[in-house]
């Protein structure tokens, strides 16, 4: 059992900054060249001098890897690359001792098919209370060789798979991992064990994946066609995969659990981008934070951003959630490239973290964010990604964002493992994005990162959750915060003057009392 850090209050993580580790791609403790529970120990000192209040923990159970740890075999163990129960118990004791908080990822939807249950399932046959725990049908056609309806999987290909008895089996994933039926009491029941279970040892809460997903529609009736199926993107009500009413009642266990468990928490991946189905999301039994992807999925215009920002806010309005922020994550490409890479890229980027860091509620950084990591093209023969597979090689997937994160030193794989073949290859020419030589730089992007997190934690500035657009130049936003904060940024081509106050930072140099294109700034008036 873990202690807990006891000096926050119940709902901590109303304006936390949560950082998510890739775990894969964090830190190698164990020099496999794959990054693990022991590398996040000992960077936690790191984390710690950040800033970051939490981290988010991706997938880290036993697991074969078809989609790299979200297909899990046993939600209740470690898987061996990553390390084990103890070396789990003491990273959280020690963040714990730092003042950071741990998330982990529950991923309710899908098990893999190495899960004893889905074994459990072949073996037992059609009819079987082994198969009800998934979603076994009979196909369609004469001889019942078409799949039971058009559902296409998230991953390419259909959402069905045949198994030798001639049934079919959904996943809207990769067949590796199979839809759990979460109409069966029992799938319920083990999802609790498995929250409980990770509670009972200290956890601070859980990060949902698919939140949008678990419930499927009676019936299982065709969707309305679609030739792009996207990865997790809202396609709206015609699609049947997703956001099905009857999500809420699993949303309405798992806050029951958390209930038991004071100050803990949970915050949902949900691809809905209507306000108002977002909102049911976040409901007083629901869910704490939902991620807000619009801040994510916006393109670098003043209108855009300003509309992701409005509508994150109307979504929360009404609930009692704040709104969460995210510019990246390990399904997206990041945003140094979403913003056109290179110079240009990065210094939007550090723009964004500005803009990102002053709206009102928590915000996840997706780790690299601070050191400014780029997408890297791979050679083909190099990518992993399910997508990559499941596409024939017409879509290459997710392994661009999720690169290791380079340390320190000059060469790959700078620090982040002892072994040279890191699980993705790191590029030459990372020197200066090291974390180490960040460090030393009082104008890097880590700098940056660690001004903002500590003006953040300790200005009363940023008090208050609502937000006041003021008026600013064309293609310019401003806006102010109960506490006094404004934040500027400027979108406009050219420079525009500063408004009176205080600057408390900025992502350039404003001297002149202009703030250049591509920038922003925090002021105090
Ligand atoms: C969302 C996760 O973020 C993604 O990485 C994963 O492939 C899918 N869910 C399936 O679990």
């Amino acid at each position: 059992m873990s202690p807990e850090p006891t000096t926050l209050p119940a709902d901590w993580w109303r304006e936390a900054v949560f950082y998510q580790v890739y775990i894969r791609s964090f830190a190698d403790g164990n020099g496999d060249g794959v990054g693990d529970l022991a590398g996040l120990r000992g960077r936690l000192t790191y984390l710690r001098d950040l800033g970051v209040d939490a981290l988010w923990i991706t997938p880290f159970y036993p697991s074969p890897m078809a989609d790299h740890g979200y297909d899990v075999a046993d939600p209740r163990d470690v898987e061996p690359v990553f390390g084990d129960l103890a070396e789990f118990d003491a990273l959280l004791a020690e963040a714990h001792a730092l003042g950071i908080r741990v998330t982990i990822d529950l991923v309710p939807n899908h098990s893999s098919h190495d899960h004893e249950w889905f074994q459990a399932a072949l073996a037992a046959g059609p009819g079987s209370p082994e198969r009800a725990r998934y979603l076994f049908r009979d196909g369609r056609g004469p001889d019942g060789s078409e799949p039971p309806n058009n559902w296409p999987s998230v991953f390419g290909g259909p959402a069905w798979t045949r198994v030798p008895d001639g049934q079919w089996y959904l996943h809207i994933f990769a067949p590796e991992q199979p839809d759990l039926n979460f109409a069966d009491p029992e799938v319920v029941a083990d999802l609790e064990e498995t929250m409980r279970f990770w509670l009972d040892r200290g956890v601070d809460g859980f990060r949902i994946d698919v939140a949008h997903g678990m419930a499927k529609p009676e019936g299982l009736p065709d969707m309305v066609p679609m030739e792009d199926t996207g990865l997790l993107d809202d396609h709206g009500p015609g699609d049947h995969r997703f956001d099905q009413d009857g999500v809420h009642v699993v949303h309405r266990r798992i806050r029951s659990v958390l209930e038991e468990y004071p100050g803990r928490m949970a915050v949902g991946e949900v691809w809905v981008s209507d306000d108002e189905r977002l909102a049911q999301y976040l409901r007083p039994d629901e869910l704490q934070l939902a991620f807000n992807f619009k801040l994510l999925t916006a393109e670098w215009t003043p209108t855009a951003l300003r509309d992701a920002i409005v509508h994150s806010l109307a979504a929360v309005e009404g609930t009692p959630a704040p709104a969460c922020w995210v510019l990246s994550n390990h399904d997206r490409p990041r945003h140094v490239t979403r913003y056109g890479g290179g110079e240009l890229g990065t210094r939007r980027a550090r723009a964004a973290a500005l803009l990102q860091l002053a709206l009102p509620g928590a915000a996840y950084l997706y780790n690299g964010d601070e050191l400014g990591m780029p997408d890297v093209d791979l050679p083909d023969e190099a990518l992993q990604d399910p997508i990559w597979f499941r596409s024939g090689g017409t879509e290459r997937g997710r392994d661009a964002c999720r690169i290791p994160v380079p340390w320190s030193g000059s060469e790959p794989p700078y620090g982040f493992s002892s072994r040279a073949d890191t699980w993705l290859p790191m590029p030459e020419g990372w020197a200066d994005l090291t974390a180490e030589a960040q460090a030393a730089r009082p104008a890097s992007m880590q700098s940056l990162y660690r001004a903002a997190l500590a003006f953040r934690a300790s200005s009363p500035a940023f008090g208050g959750e609502e937000l006041t657009w003021l008026p600013a130049p064309d293609g310019c936003l401003a806006f102010r915060r109960p506490g006094g904060l404004v934040c500027l940024l400027n979108l406009s081509g050219t420079a525009v003057p500063l408004p009176e106050g205080t600057v408390l930072l900025a992502s350039t140099d404003v001297e002149g009392g202009e703030l250049p294109s591509d920038a922003a700034a925090w002021l105090v008036a």
